[in-house]
């Protein structure tokens, strides 16, 4: 449960938060997020997302609301405010609040910040990773800066209840070419019959996931064969596993692609094994 929020400089009662009816964020989508884990009370991989969160306010030119080790602050109170030991900061940024109007506002706007955490139960997601999970396919009919990580996630809420509609847990964006491009909330990775591990190169068609940055890391130390290309939807169909990565789920085993089953069925050794060392190649930074 969320107890407290931080809105604009205030640590307010989750039932009382609240931003402006003309918040940019709302009207527009004209805002920016990032999700951080939290483990055993610390965040998992601060630095990267940090890096890209200062990054998308960048690309969308929308002023830091303040430094980053203030930011880090306010996600540490946050997360120790509500007792938070396992589960999720998020933190969002919105170009603020002004008389609805496309064009940005004056200088003199001040960007709304929101930083809210809520605990996860980390014996659900192992049980999940244990069993596997189930993805839908879906066209891709996202913008074309994916790179940035906004809160325009209406065709990611469109794919994950289409998902859910039909049993599986998420769903993968396919370009028009048939290839896969990424989860609605997570990188999309298969391993093929020689047991290279096979994710989309970075690009403005996929988010940079942390967890994908820190995975990459994770395979390079232990020698593991990486290739960074698109891959088919008809690849992983034949893929000998398949797996999805996030802040929130880490590396999270795919056992079904459109109903039909990946390898034998059953969470593949390279995913479960990636999954269990995941924290050791992930920045800890104590909350
Ligand atoms: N989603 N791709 C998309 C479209 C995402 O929304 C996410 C994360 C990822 C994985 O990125 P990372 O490893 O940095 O979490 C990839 C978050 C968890 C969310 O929206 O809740």
């Amino acid at each position: 449960m969320t107890r407290i929020v931080y809105v604009n400089g205030r640590y307010v009662p989750y039932g009382q938060a609240g931003v402006h009816v003309e918040d940019r964020g709302f009207q527009f989508g004209d805002a920016i997020y990032e999700v951080c884990e939290v483990r055993d009370g610390n965040l998992i991989d601060e630095p990267r997302h940090m890096a890209r969160l200062e990054r998308s306010l960048g690309e969308l030119r929308i002023r830091r609301p303040m430094s980053v080790q203030a930011l880090g602050h306010v996600m540490r109170q946050v997360v120790r405010r509500n007792r938070v030991r396992y589960g999720l900061v998020y933190l969002q940024v919105s170009r603020g609040a002004a008389p609805r109007e496309f064009y940005f506002p004056a200088d003199d706007v001040v960007p709304t910040v929101v930083c809210l955490a809520r605990p996860l139960a980390p014996a659900r997601g192992q049980q999940n990773a244990e069993q596997g999970i189930a993805v839908i396919s879906t066209p891709d009919i996202r913008w074309q800066r994916r790179d940035i990580k906004t809160v325009m996630l209406l065709p990611a809420c469109l794919a994950k209840e289409a998902a859910r509609k039909e049993g599986a847990r998420e769903a993968w964006f396919v370009d028009p070419q048939g290839f896969v491009t990424e989860g609605a909330s997570s990188n999309a990775w298969i391993v093929d019959q020689d047991g290279s591990v096979i994710t989309r190169q970075l690009g403005s068609d996929i988010l940079p996931g942390v967890t994908r940055a820190t995975l990459l890391d994770a395979l390079e130390a232990q020698k593991m064969q990486l290739i960074e290309r698109p891959f088919l939807l008809s690849e992983a169909y034949a893929a000998r596993e398949a797996f999805i990565t996030s802040a929130t789920q880490t590396v999270m085993p795919v056992v079904r692609i459109d109903g039909r089953q990946v390898g034998d069925g059953k969470p593949g050794p390279v995913a479960l094994g990636l999954r269990r060392k995941f924290h050791q190649f992930a920045a800890i930074s104590s909350a």
